[in-house]
């Protein structure tokens, strides 16, 4: 029998770092790995939402320094190999890299035919050369170490496409840089899974649904009801899966796509 198995699923003194942690799921996630044991990082460019996201993990575990801010942003691409080393020089060795950020421009969501090269090539560098090149400068410093985990976020669109018909009556859309971004992220995960597994890190991908966030009816009536659970995710209900693919719990996982999305693309 193999030891404890609650251990494997602790991060105490594991230091990791969340892009995006201030945001809808990021937070949620923060909190997850400090409760958890880990000394989280919440890597964003909103020092007010992040530093609010540190007061609530303080007070939750009832550790002072539990999560700290570290600005962090990852859209200059030239730059992210020296954020990461910054990073590690100010807070120390990281165990675990989330790259979780999304940032994108004004009109992120214009229909496609009215989509500009400028506008495809900045929210692509943003949302998929961002979270490889932060990908590839942490999972470098871990392999030199001889161990770390990378979890990327992708999406039920690095899996499949959109049913637009859900959109249908709402202002809604998905972008195709979204979906050609997030079957990228996927696609890298495995790339560095491969790279990196002889060196002992592990990456893999952890692929919501569409979280619950007052989105307009129909919409939601819609989503919902091709959903073999019949509703959105929580915010909440991502995390876990994020905290399973960082910690011991996983240590024979990587390259892995986790789908945590109701069982929207097992149908
Ligand atoms: N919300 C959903 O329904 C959903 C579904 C599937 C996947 N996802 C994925 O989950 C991740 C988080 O999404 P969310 O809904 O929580 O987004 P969000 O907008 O609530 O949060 C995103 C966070 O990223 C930060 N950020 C923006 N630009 C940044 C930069 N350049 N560098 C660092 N941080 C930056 C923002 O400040 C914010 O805190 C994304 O990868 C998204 O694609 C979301």
């Amino acid at each position: 029998m193999p030891e404890n198995y609650a251990v494997k699923f602790s991060l105490a003194g594991r230091l990791c770092a969340v892009t995006g942690g201030a945001g809808l799921i990021g937070s949620r996630i923060c909190a997850c790995l400090a409760d958890l044991g880990a000394d989280v990082l919440v890597a964003d460019v909103d020092r007010e939402r992040a530093e609010a996201v540190c007061a609530d993990i303080a007070a939750r575990t009832g550790r002072a320094d539990a999560a700290r801010f570290a600005r962090f942003d990852q859209t200059g691409l030239a730059a992210i190999g020296a954020a990461v080393d910054e990073l590690e020089r100010t807070f120390g060795p990281l165990w675990g890299w989330v790259n979780n950020a999304y940032p994108r421009t004004g009109d992120y969501g214009a229909r496609l035919e009215d989509v500009t090269p400028a506008d495809w090539e900045a929210n692509l560098s943003m949302l998929l050369s961002g979270y490889c090149l932060c990908a590839n400068a942490a999972a470098r410093r871990m392999a030199g170490r001889g161990g770390g985990a990378i979890v990327n976020m992708g999406s039920i669109q690095s899996l499949v496409a959109p049913e637009f018909s859900v959109y249908e009556g709402t202002e809604m859309t998905s972008p195709a840089v979204y979906t050609a971004a997030k079957g990228g992220i996927l696609m890298y995960t495995k790339y560095l899974a491969s790279y990196y597994g002889a060196s002992g890190v592990r990456v893999n991908c952890v692929c919501p649904g569409g979280v619950a966030n007052n989105q307009p009816e129909p919409f939601t009536g819609r989503y919902n009801a091709r959903t073999p659970l019949r509703r959105m995710a929580d915010p909440a209900e991502i995390a876990p899966a994020v905290a399973f693919l960082l910690a011991d719990a996983s240590s024979y996982v990587t390259g892995a796509a986790l789908a945590v999305d109701g069982g929207l693309t097992a149908v």
